[in-house]
């Protein structure tokens, strides 16, 4: 079984994050969309709430589990028996960062492989924070996340 790991931040889900997912699970025959906690990151939604969002999002999805993690992620890789890891590349500037990582990751175990998506045009300037702010000031943010999660980033916002 072709097992593979999608892995990021999710705060919150985007459509640009949705294209990967199904993309990614066509291609797989299991795919785990997998939190990141990361330490260098100040998240504006909790860990749960960004699962419960993938989950929401993710819902009818026969292949795919919404998971956490927290420290290497080809560590949790072998624990969880996937060969691949997936990321999505955005723009030419994602591929410094995204190389290094892939590089790195290889490094510590060679077995499990790196594979890169690219983004639907339509969603390739969009990212996490970006979406945060234009709704922190007010702006639209339809057809950039599902209405559900637009509706909980206004809620958060007003909080
Ligand atoms: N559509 C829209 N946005 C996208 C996107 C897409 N297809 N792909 C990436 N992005 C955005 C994300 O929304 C995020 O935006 P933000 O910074 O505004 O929140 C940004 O790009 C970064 O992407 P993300 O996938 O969340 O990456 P990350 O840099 O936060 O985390 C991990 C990457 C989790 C894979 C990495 O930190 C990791 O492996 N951590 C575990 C520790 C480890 O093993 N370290 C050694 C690695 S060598």
């Amino acid at each position: 079984m072709r097992k593979a790991i999608y892995p990021g931040s999710f705060d919150p889900v985007t459509y640009g994050h949705i294209d990967i997912i199904e993309r990614a699970r066509r291609t797989f025959d299991h795919l785990i969309v997998s939190v990141a906690v990361n330490p260098h990151k100040t998240p504006l939604f909790t860990l749960a709430e960004r699962m419960e969002m993938l989950q929401e999002v993710c819902c009818g999805m026969d292949n795919v589990t919404v998971d956490s993690f927290t420290g290497l992620l080809v560590r949790y890789a072998e624990q969880k028996d996937a060969q691949v890891i997936i990321r999505g590349l955005r723009a030419v500037s994602d591929f410094e960062y995204e190389f290094q990582m892939a590089l790195m990751n290889r490094t510590i175990d060679p077995a499990i492989e790196t594979v890169f998506m690219m983004t639907n045009s339509d969603y390739s300037f969009l990212s996490s924070s970006i979406v945060q702010e234009v709704a922190r000031l007010g702006g639209p943010i339809q057809g950039l996340v599902t209405p559900t999660i637009e509706r909980r980033l206004r809620e958060k916002l007003n909080q």
